[in-house]
């Protein structure tokens, strides 16, 4: 395993490859190999290619690569670095479909893979006003939800943010408190989508 690998660890520290997984889904000597051209791959390479991806093979996702995208998500920076955000990752069928209802019926939120990001404001002990703690809390799930997305991709996955469902729908279905700030569907694209065009640089930069 090269130092890229040791990414794994921050899941299960100590010698997790051999012994977390049951043998039949354990990344292989060839996955081993992937798994460090993955963790070499170009970020600027994954963020120009990644589109978003509502057709997904009906093939689910290797364990590995579903850790890498949960280690990935803790790379992301949080206020104070208190990790004020929860993922919930949703394997059961049934809590699929009905966060299918919950989101307005995107079909596209049964996926193989579905990960909830919440907000949890009580995590951050830092000394400001509520408002302010609350808004770090949306940007701490926000970011985690980015990085999981472009690791995913990074993976030969596609995915797609959800960030129109019904809150309280939400919060019932995967039974917690905590504020549901988006959902993360991921799976194997149906078809590789190139990138959408976007506005110019020029009019998106403000330069004062
Ligand atoms: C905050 C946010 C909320 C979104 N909510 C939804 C959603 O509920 N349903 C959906 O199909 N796509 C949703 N999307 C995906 C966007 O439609 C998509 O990112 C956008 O069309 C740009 O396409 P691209 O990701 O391929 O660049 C959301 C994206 C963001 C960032």
């Amino acid at each position: 395993m090269s130092e890229d690998s040791k990414i794994l660890e921050r899941m299960f520290p100590g010698d997790i490859l051999p012994n977390v997984y049951p043998k039949e889904t354990r990344p292989s000597g060839n996955d081993m190999e992937r798994i460090d051209d993955i963790l070499n791959s170009n970020i600027f390479n994954v963020m120009l290619n990644r589109r978003s991806q509502r057709k997904f093979e009906n093939k689910g996702i290797e364990p590995w690569k579903v850790d890498i995208i949960f280690a990935a998500a803790d790379t992301a920076p949080t206020a104070g670095g208190f990790q004020g955000f929860e993922i919930f990752h949703i394997t059961k069928d049934e809590l699929k479909e009905k966060l299918v209802t919950a989101a307005n019926k995107q079909p596209y939120v049964n996926a193989p893979l579905v990960l909830v990001f919440c907000i949890n404001s009580n995590r951050i002990k830092l000394n400001f006003p509520e408002n302010i703690i609350r808004k770090f809390s949306i940007q701490d799930a926000t970011l985690a939800a980015g990085y999981a997305q472009l690791s995913a991709h990074a993976l030969g996955l596609s995915s797609i943010w959800i960030g129109m469902f019904d809150e309280q729908l939400v919060k019932n279905i995967i039974n917690t408190d905590l504020q549901p700030s988006s959902i993360l569907c991921i799976g194997y694209p149906k078809k590789m989508l190139l990138p959408k065009p976007k506005r110019k640089l020029t009019d998106l930069i403000h330069t004062l």
